[in-house]
């Protein structure tokens, strides 16, 4: 089999990349280890960055999304049982974000990629890219019982933070910055309507909380648990006692209660691998970065590599430079470490590490109450929560 280039995994960088260059003329495979059900299902993001929203829409995939999404302007924070929002239009000149699963970004993108695009092959695994430092890069991987090899001019590893991509990059060549936390988030899916028009993100002595929704129906709210936490220990009842708590404010605000239909642990990680590029194979997404959940940056991530991408490799089609390849490794890591820090910044505001201090939870409290009096602060937190641009 042979392609121009091959991508490994359909998540959303894969599908979207696929998409991208579908538009642009040249031709891909993408395989991928699972099933298609298991990729639509799986429960992970839930929000869109503008430039996200904007570039969906000018791929084409947006149809359902400008039904179905829910356009956000804002986001509130809660702490000391007060409420203060973030006006997201106001502080940023007009932007705002889409409330629109990575699920349904995920099924719009199979479903366009099976009608109008290249070869999309589930249950097929990578099993390693050779020769990623030559002009003829292949990707060996296993499907319907047998071993084949994908040729092509370019792999783009998508394929997540435990896929197997990012080994082909030789080992002295490879940086790793990584920072672990000591906590992780419960998240749960439940049949109830939001009890909040918008996302609060909710700072709390017993630890961080989030509701969030993925329709007017559904709330997807998030606790914070101790790393390690396993999400079945968490009965339902203590689930709903804990985010009352955590949410209690002031006034009259009461958190409606529904039917559980989903729980899982999440861990929280910060990583980069340096350099984002070997040769003729490209990392893009999870399998390159992944940012601790606060803030919801990885999707976004993962759609503006691509994208950088899809750009670099079109203008090498129209014009023979190379020059935008060369560089992709360095524009993508000029947003990803700003990405990085954002959600560092939201992570350690909002969370409550295991051994926190006294003085450390009043510096907490300090940087909240400069984030809801200045305007330079909430600024601040609304660029980086709309997002950072991509060039
Ligand atoms: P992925 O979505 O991980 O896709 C990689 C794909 O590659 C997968 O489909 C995988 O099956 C496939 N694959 C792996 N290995 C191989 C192989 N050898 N051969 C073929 N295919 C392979 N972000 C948020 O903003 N908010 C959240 O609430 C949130 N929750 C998350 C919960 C979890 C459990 C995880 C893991 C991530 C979460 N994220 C969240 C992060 C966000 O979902 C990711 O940043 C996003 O999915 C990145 O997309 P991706 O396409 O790079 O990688
Ligand atoms: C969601 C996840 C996030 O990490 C976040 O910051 C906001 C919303 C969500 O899954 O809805």
């Amino acid at each position: 089999m042979r392609t121009t280039v091959g991508i490994i995994g359909a998540g959303p960088a894969g599908l979207l990349l696929a998409r991208l260059l579908h538009n642009a003329g040249i031709d891909s495979v993408v395989l991928e280890s699972r099933d298609r059900a298991y990729v639509e299902q799986r429960q992970r993001a839930g929000i869109l960055e503008q430039g996200t929203v904007d570039v969906l829409r000018a791929a084409g995939a947006a149809e359902r999304m400008d039904r179905e999404g829910l356009r956000h302007d804002g986001i509130e924070l809660r702490y000391a049982r007060k409420r203060h929002r973030v006006d997201f239009p106001a502080l940023t000149g007009g932007r705002s974000v889409m409330v629109y699963a990575q699920t349904e970004v995920c099924k719009d993108l199979i479903a366009l990629q099976l009608k109008e695009g290249g070869p999309l092959l589930f249950e097929a695994e990578a099993l390693a890219v050779e020769g990623a430092d030559t002009t003829g890069p292949s990707v060996r991987f296993r499907h319907e019982g047998r071993e084949s090899v994908l040729e092509c001019d370019y792999v783009v590893g998508c394929d997540g933070f435990w896929g197997v991509a990012r080994q082909a990059v030789p080992a002295p060549l490879s940086r790793v910055f990584e920072r672990t936390y000591p906590f992780g988030w419960l998240g749960i899916l439940a049949d109830v309507p939001p009890s909040h028009d918008e996302l609060v993100y909710a700072r709390h002595d017993r630890g961080f909380a989030l509701l969030s929704m993925r329709s007017p129906s559904v709330s997807r709210l998030y606790l914070q648990v101790p790393d390690g936490t396993d999400a079945e220990s968490w009965g339902d009842e203590e689930i709903w006692a804990e985010l009352e708590r955590r949410f209690e404010t002031e006034d009259d605000w009461r958190l409606e209660r529904g039917p559980i239909t989903q729980k899982s642990v999440t861990p929280m990680r910060s990583y980069v691998h340096e350099p984002m590029r070997y040769g003729r194979l490209f990392l893009a997404g999870d399998a390159a970065h992944i940012v601790p959940p606060t803030g919801a940056k990885g999707l976004n991530l993962a759609v503006g590599d691509v994208v950088t991408f899809a750009r670099a490799l079109t203008h090498q089609k129209e014009t023979g430079s190379a020059q935008l390849l060369d560089a992709y490794s360095e524009t993508c890591l000029r947003r990803v470490w700003q990405a990085e820090r954002f959600s560092y910044d939201m992570t350690t505001m909002l969370h409550r590490a295991p051994d926190a201090t006294a003085f450390e939870d009043r510096l907490q409290l300090a940087r909240l109450e400069r984030v809801a009096s200045s305007r330079a602060a909430g600024t601040d937190l609304a660029e980086g929560y709309t997002g950072f641009p991509l060039d």
